[in-house]
This record gives structure tokens, C-alpha cells and sequence, in this order.
């Protein structure tokens, strides 16, 4: 159903947003004001009479005044969007509480009480998708981080725990499958045509953790034995006809069950492990105790409609719920600003995992290619906090790169201070000592200084200076020794103009040039503004490697020789080290390219050490072909701009477009050599023929831009031998930036033949959005109008307008156009859906860092947002930040 074209006051349950509009400003919640809640909720039951258009909820809480609370006799039970249809306390109606804006206030005379609330809600109106929801026909929750409040009236906060009784009745036909989270306890049916089901989870938990599913879903079951011999019954439910694509999922599920305990001694707590597929969701996934629920697009997967990459973010998102179970639900967070010590700490662990089953190396290129896209320009612009927030108006507006992916980072580096085996002592104390807890990053920090030996006093500035410091780097020799000289600079950030020095632990190593060897690695800790660190033992200047396998999120500034850098990019033992070899050849070519810089004679110098180092890596047979494949990827034109203090991006795009094309001409042989060599390899899911077909894709990039002719007829020949995803989307990638016939034909093909298959139909808006083909801006404005197309299902929207706004040649046209695109969508998904709408406003944000023609444009979009009458509290808070 589309919920968008229902009226908005279809929805029974908006009188109160209506009675009461939020607030121009909304409030600002601070992690200082913590206190700790007046009353808690040891045991709660919930009865749903479950509806499409109408679910009854009936909520009775045990409440206990908290020993350390205020003592305060009013209990506040938090909502949002409902109204309490009926109060009861220790069994008799009450009519003394009162609403204090969204919130219900019942005054309480004892120190224990039963408080009984009914609501009624509407799932099919809730386009927010937050709270209880329909989707595709069924029913489904997403609490985390307020959503329980859309459903009863609750201290929605993630420091009251609850044990969690529930109890469901629905139409059988409707609803033949009914979920919640632990153990099903008891079923049965009515004599009116509804059965019922309750469940019970022995394990108390924040509301946030609930989880309610119910619809017509087939399941995928398997079981795993844990470590002490308890058998567990695994499920993954899908729509019917979904089926075929879930052995993936349950692949990984098992895969991650053993590596938890493996790794890190964690075992499962329960008898039943469920995963649900849901293809309405704003995020990726929720760990829901037991319930898991996940975006569609990270359960289903087979060779015909999923890529290589699309297969790894299977594993890895099963990974990290799957890892929630202990890193977020045995101890879960006191308060919103904690979220990167659950968040941080899993995105480690599903990093680790994810490094254990495929290449490490690779692995590692591409988290820190992630970091650099999404985390860098977050820290650098005007949306930047520390990963430790201090405070925030909507709490949705921090699931952000910087607490999920640098909070990964952050611990990584304890890690590696630690040793992995110190790190397990760590780890290990912090899961005892805080196990059914709801705890903090400090008691995080603080196990990790006991458990793994650490003196981690300076390194907590991590947690609460928000910035990527910046390195200079000098290296000086005289007699046999070699200076090195760090100093750092944690820039100045919204609210912290000034910034103390970090430990920041750099993995570097000297080469000897003649002999290409080194004396083994270091670990230097720079800990002060600036440091020197000598090695002895040089008869000639080393080539310095430095923060190897990328052991600090950090930029390197150091001005060094190409020559060097062609060095390392042979010959560097750390396949990071090898990859930022080549990134930075580029970049320091390209960057002196879009400033004017080059003579025609140093452009040509340039591209030839970049000619040299490219060659060397496609034809080194000691490499593998996803290395080498990843060894192929520029790097990308978000990260060049990051590079220089106001950027053009028109200016980055030629440039980079025009190295693309005269690589794909000077090594036209050895591209076409590697690209028939890729294309000999029949399909298999292993590391080998996943490397050739990365590669295949790749070589196929460059010919395409030296000579579109030939890329044209190579893509269509590989897009009609396909009999996988990988080798069709790559050859529509190609196709999607030419001008050619050949265009067309793959793009209609690749329509018709996954019509009705959603993840795929989302490829196709997106491949098209994110294409380089003259058109795209006017493409993307017909693709809106497509009968595919719509507004309340956030995949599709994120498929094609996520896909425009990251894409540098649609979104910063020179016409403005781009910025229009995303500012009008923003303004007009607001209403629908405010938590996905808010995620495209730091793409305009970063207006300050762009040329001032642009930048005023993109400043104008800003303000007519601002300008809307009745903004969520996600948009304005983003809005009103990028334009402060
Ligand atoms: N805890 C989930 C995860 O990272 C993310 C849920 C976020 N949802 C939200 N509406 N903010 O696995
Ligand atoms: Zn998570």
C-alpha cells in the first residue's frame, strides 16, 4: 500500500502532534544533565490485538520507585504521537494524570505499583517507519532509539531494563506467523478465526531492544550447538518466494555464532535465534533481543541478483547484530550519547569477523575507503562530534559514521597498543564486569586500562575531541641515522575551538632502498604536539612507510617524492601500505592538477610515475587479483576534495576523468590482457574467481575511458555472457556513462528481467543516478517520475537520490541543478519520512569547503529548507547546523 497517499489525518493517532506542533527550536538534551530515572520497570507485559490499520495495545507495567533515583512520586511514561485510551493503577481507573507535551505524567503514592496503560495505533499510516509498522503486508517494530514510546507509554530510555512478557492475537490468514523476542512460550487459536501466540524473554532489556513481527513469512531454518553444547534453533524469515536467497544469511549467521566464541569467548543465551526481512526500513538492521530485524537488502542474496560486495555486506550486517547480542544487549547503553560503545565496539568485532573470512588486507582497504568517504568530510564539516557526543536535539541524527565507524577506529587502536592478546584480557573484564548492565564508554575504557594493561588517561581524549588530527611528517638523515619527525594538529570543530594532543600509535617501518627490505616494524606513539623517534643503521636515506594497515584514523601530511611513492607501491610488505602508496601518487598529482600547478612537463612526469606504478601492479603475478583490484580504485573525488581547503569539484572531475582516460589508453594492452584473462574464469564463490571478476569490472572501468568504443562493445559482450550479478551490474556500470546504443539495450534488458524483484530494481535506479553520462541530472528527474519509483520506501529513495547526491557529477553541476534535486527532495520526503530525509542534508552542509559559486547555491537550497513552516526535529537540526 502506499501510505504517502493516504491524508495525513487518516492517522487516528495525530491529534496531539496537531494539538501541540514542535517547536522551532527543539530542545538540547546534554550528557552532562544525566540523572539516573526516578522509577523502574522490573517486569513488563504487553497485550497486542494486532491490525493493519488498528493494533490495541495494552501495556501493565511493574513499577518500583529506584533506590537511587530523585525519589519524585510523579512517574513520567514517555510518548510520541498516542494517546492513552485507558489508565488503570494497581487495577482501578485513574483519571488524575495528565499529558506534559508528548509525555504521560501518573502521580504515584507508593513505592511499587501496577500501571496499566491502553493505546491504540495506527500501522499502515506510520510512513515514519518508526515504532509498530506495516510493511508489504505484514506487521513489524523498529524501537531503537524512540520508537517504543509510538507504541505505549514507557520510560523509553535505555537504562530501564524490563523482563518482557507479550502476548499477540491476529487473523490467522493475515498473520499466520506471529514473533517476538526469547521464547514462545505458549499458542493457540479462537474460535473467531485469530490465533495468538505469547513469548517471554528471560533477559531484561531496554525498550529499545523490543521486538514485535507478524505476517505471512517461510523461514530458512537450520540449528547451531554452542560452545557448552546447547542446541539453538535458527531462522531466517522472508516472504514467500524469498526463500532460495536466504542460505547466505544463515551461512554468515552460523559463521558468526562460532567466531563470536572463538574470538572472543561469547556465547548465545537463548534457545531460538529469528531474523526477519523487511523491505521498508530506514536503516541497515536491528539487533532486537532473539528478533533480529533487517533491511531486506542484507539477508537476500544469490548469484543472479547479488554482487560480490553485495554477498560481504551480507555477512558482515549478520555479523554485527549477530554481535550485538553481547556488545549492546547483555550490556547496553545508560544513555544515547554511549551509543559508540555498543556501535563502535560491534563495527570492530564485525570488522574482525569479516577480515577472518575473506582477505584482511582487502578488508582493511576498504573500511578505511568508508572512513575516508563518509567519516572524514563528517569530522571536517559543520556536523562534526566527538564520537562520544555532548549533546544532540534528535538522537537519529547520531547514527553517523563518526560514532559507528571512527568509534570502530578509536578501539582498534587500543587494540593495537595492546596486542590482540591483552586486548582479549580486556574485552574479557568488560563483559564480566559490566555483564546486565546499562554502562558507559568510561566503563568501557576503564576495563580495557585494567583487563589489558593499558595506561589509557591522555587516550580518553579520543572519546570527547571531535577532528581528524592532522600529521606532518619529516624524515631527516645524517651518518647511519634516520630522524623522524611527527607533529599534530587536531583542528578546531563546532564548540571546540581548541584542541589537546592525542596518542596517536603509528605502525611504520624503514625501507633500505637498494635491498627493498626493512628491519622490522615499530609501533611510535605520538603523544605531544610534536616528537622525534630515531633509527639507526642507515647507510643511505630510507623510504619511509608510516601508520601502516592504517593503525591511526588520522591524515598524513608528508611531502615526499614520487619516486618514493613508486617504491613503496611495488614493493611495501603491508598491502595497505601498498594501496596508500598509490592513493597518495594520485592525489598529489591530481591535487596540484586542479590547483593549476602542472606545466604541461610535470603533468607528463606525473602521469608517468603513475603510468609506471599502475603497470606494475596489473601485471605483478605475486599479487592477487582482489588486491589487485583493489590496487586499480582511484581515489575518490569526495576524498580529493577533502584534500584541499575550498575545493572545485568541477575542476576535480575533469581531472580525474581525464587520468581514468589516459590510463586506460597508455596501458590499453595489459587492460585488455587482464580483462580476456577475467572473463576465461567461470563463476565460483571463491577468493579466485571473485578476484578475476573484480578485476574484469575494473580493467573494464579504464578501457570504457580510453577508448568508449571498445569499453561499449567489451560491457555488452559482458553483459550478455553474464550468468551473475557482479558481471552484469559491472558491465551496466560502464554502459550507464556512455553515450552509446549499447546503453540502452543492457539498461532495458537488466528492467525486464528483474521486474518485481525489488533489491534488483533498486540497482537499476541507482546505476543510472549514479552514472557519469551527460544526461544524468535530467535522467534522475525522469527516473522520479517512473511508475518504480516512490517516496516511502527508503531503499528506493536512497537507490536513487543517495545515488545522485554522492555522485560529484550530478550533484555539483554547474547549473545548481543538483543541489535543487536534493534540496526538493528533502523538503518533500520530510513530512513522509524525517530520519532518511535528514541523511541527505550534509551533502549540501558542505558548502563552506566548496568554490564560492557553487557554495552560494548550495548555501540557497540550506535556506529554503530552513524557510519550511513545519520541519521534523531531524531536518531542522541538520539544517540549522550546516547553515550556523
Ligand atoms: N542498532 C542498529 C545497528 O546499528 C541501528 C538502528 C538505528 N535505528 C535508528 N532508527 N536510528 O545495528
Ligand atoms: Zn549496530
Amino acid at each position: 500500500m502506499d501510505i504517502a497517499s493516504r491524508p495525513a489525518d487518516s492517522d487516528e493517532n495525530t491529534q496531539i502532534a496537531d494539538a501541540a506542533p514542535p517547536p522551532q527550536a527543539p530542545p538540547v538534551i546534554r550528557r552532562e544533565d544525566y540523572l539516573p530515572p526516578a522509577w523502574l520497570v522490573p517486569e513488563i507485559a504487553l497485550d497486542f490485538t494486532l491490525g493493519l490499520t488498528a493494533t490495541r495495545v495494552v501495556s501493565k507495567l511493574h513499577v518500583a520507585r529506584n533506590p537511587d533515583g530523585n525519589g519524585a512520586s510523579t512517574l513520567r511514561l514517555n510518548g510520541d504521537q498516542i494517546t492513552p485510551l485507558a489508565v488503570r493503577v494497581d487495577g482501578a481507573a485513574v483519571s488524575d494524570w495528565r499529558l506534559d507535551g508528548a509525555d504521560l505524567l501518573i502521580e504515584l503514592s507508593g513505592d511499587a505499583h501496577i500501571v496499566e496503560v491502553e493505546t491504540q495505533v495506527n500501522p499502515a499510516a506510520n510512513s515514519q517507519l518508526m515504532g509498530l509498522y506495516a510493511s508489504n503486508g505484514m506487521l513489524c517494530t523498529q524501537c531503537e532509539a524512540e520508537g517504543f514510546r509510538r507504541i505505549t507509554f514507557f520510560p523509553d530510555r535505555p537504562d530501564v531494563l524490563s523482563t518482557y512478557s507479550v502476548r499477540m492475537t491476529g487473523d490467522k490468514t493475515t498473520f499466520p506467523i506471529l514473533l517476538a523476542n526469547g521464547n514462545c512460550t505458549a499458542q493457540g487459536e479462537n474460535a473467531d478465526g485469530s490465533h495468538w501466540a505469547e513469548w517471554h524473554d528471560p533477559w531484561p532489556k531496554p525498550s529499545y531492544l523490543f521486538a514485535l513481527v507478524a505476517g505471512e513469512l517461510v523461514s530458512n531454518h537450520s540449528t547451531f550447538t554452542t560452545m557448552s553444547g546447547r542446541k539453538v534453533d535458527l531462522n531466517i524469515w522472508v516472504r514467500p518466494g524469498d526463500e532460495d536467497r536466504t542460505q547466505h544469511a544463515m551461512d554468515s549467521l552460523i559463521a558468526s555464532m562460532k567466531w563470536d566464541e572463538e574470538t572472543f569467548g561469547r556465547e548465545y543465551d537463548l534457545d531460538l535465534f529469528n531474523v526477519v526481512a523487511v523491505s521498508d526500513f530506514n536503516m541497515g538492521a536491528m539487533e532486537n533481543k532473539g528478533l533480529n530485524v533487517f533491511n531486506t537488502r542484507y539477508v537476500l542474496a544469490d548469484p543472479e541478483t547479488a554482487t560480490d560486495g553485495d554477498f560481504d555486506a551480507v555477512e558482515g550486517v549478520i555479523g554485527h547484530e549477530y554481535f550485538h547480542n553481547w556488545s549492546g544487549n547483555r550490556i547496553t547503553c545508560r544513555d544515547w550519547f554511549q551509543l559508540s560503545l555498543k556501535e563502535g565496539f560491534t563495527v570492530l568485532r564485525d570488522q574482525l569477523f569479516s577480515a577472518d573470512m575473506g582477505s584482511e588486507a582487502v578488508k582493511r582497504i576498504e573500511d578505511v575507503r568508508i572512513l575516508r568517504a563518509a567519516q572524514f568530510p563528517e569530522d571536517s564539516g559543520p556536523l562534526a562530534h566527538p564520537i562520544r557526543p555532548d549533546s544532540y536535539q534528535e538522537i537519529n541524527n547520531f547514527y553517523t559514521a563518526t560514532v559507528y565507524n571512527k568509534g570502530a577506529e578509536v578501539i582498534r587502536m587500543m587494540r593495537t597498543m595492546a596486542g590482540p592478546e591483552q586486548f582479549r584480557k580486556g574485552t574479557d573484564l568488560y563483559f564480566d564486569r559490566h555483564d546486565g548492565e546499562a554502562a558507559t564508554c568510561e566503563d568501557f575504557v576503564k576495563a580495557i586500562e585494567d583487563g589489558a594493561g593499558l595506561d589509557l588517561k591522555q587516550f580518553r581524549l579520543w572519546y570527547s575531541q571531535a577532528g581528524t588530527p592532522q600529521v606532518s611528517v619529516s624524515l631527516s638523515h645524517e651518518g647511519s641515522t634516520a630522524t623522524l619527525k611527527l607533529t599534530q594538529k587536531v583542528p578546531a570543530t563546532p564548540g571546540q575551538p581548541d584542541k589537546q594532543p592525542m596518542p596517536i600509535p603509528l605502525r611504520v617501518a624503514l625501507f633500505d632502498r637498494d635491498t627493498g627490505a626493512h628491519a622490522g616494524e615499530k609501533l611510535v606513539v605520538l603523544d605531544k604536539p610534536s616528537d622525534t623517534f630515531t633509527f639507526d643503521g642507515f647507510a643511505k636515506p630510507p623510504v619511509l612507510s608510516i601508520n601502516r594497515g592504517f593503525s591511526a584514523p588520522v591524515s598524513i601530511d608528508f611531502d615526499r617524492e614520487a619516486e618514493d611513492l613508486v617504491f613503496l607501491a611495488a614493493n611495501d610488505d603491508d598491502p595497505f601500505a601498498r594501496y596508500e602508496a598509490m592513493q597518495n601518487l594520485v592525489v598529489q598529482h591530481l591535487v596540484t592538477a586542479v590547483s593549476g600547478g602542472l606545466s604541461d612537463e610535470t603533468r607528463a612526469a606525473g602521469r608517468a610515475a603513475i603510468g609506471k606504478a599502475f603497470t606494475a601492479i596489473l601485471t605483478d603475478p605475486a599479487l592477487d587479483d582482489l588486491m589487485r583490484g583493489e590496487l586499480m580504485i582511484l581515489p575518490a573525488e569526495g576524498y580529493l576534495a577533502e584534500q584541499m581547503l575550498i575545493a572545485d569539484p568541477g575542476a576535480i572531475h575533469t581531472e580525474r576523468e581525464a587520468l581514468k582516460a589516459w590510463l586506460g589508453r597508455e596501458c590499453a594492452d595489459d587492460l585488455t590482457a587482464l580483462h580476456d584473462r577475467a572473463v576465461a574464469v567461470p563463476y565460483s564463490r571463491d577468493a579466485a574467481a571473485r578476484g578475476a571478476r573484480k578485476i574484469k569490472n575494473q580493467a573494464l572501468v579504464y578501457i570504457a575511458a580510453g577508448n568508449a568504443q571498445e569499453g561499449a562493445r567489451r560491457a555488452l559482450d559482458q553483459y550478455r555472457a553474464a550468468d551473475n550479478m557482479t558481471d552484469r551490474q559491472g558491465a551496466v556500470l560502464v554502459l550507464a556513462s556512455l553515450d552509446v546504443p549499447e546503453r540502452e539495450e543492457a539498461l532495458a534488458d537488466f528492467r525486464s528481467r528483474y521486474e518485481g524483484n525489488a533489491l534488483v530494481i533498486d540497482k537499476w535506479f541507482s546505476l543510472q543516478a549514479g552514472s557519469f553520462h551527460p544526461e544524468v541530472l535530467a535522467n534522475i528527474r525522469k527516473l522520479a517520475e517512473h511508475p518504480d519509483f516512490t517516496m516511502t520506501n527508503p531503499n528506493r529513495v536512497r537507490a536513487l537520490y543517495m545515488a545522485a547526491a554522492v555522485n560529484p557529477k550530478a550533484f555539483h553541476d554547474a547549473s545548481g541543478d543538483g543541489y535543487r534535486l536534493i534540496g526538493d527532495l528533502i523538503r518533500r520526503l520530510d513530512p513522509i519520512n524525517p530520519q532518511t530525509a535528514a541523511r541527505f542534508v550534509p551533502s549540501l552542509g558542505r558548502w563552506r569547503r566548496i568554490e564560492p559559486v557553487r557554495a552560494a547555491m548550495m548555501r540557497e537550497e540550506l535556506e529554503r529548507i530552513a524557510a519550511e513552516p513545519s520541519l521534523s526535529r531531524d531536518v531542522r537540526e541538520q539544517v540549522s547546523k550546516s547553515l550556523g
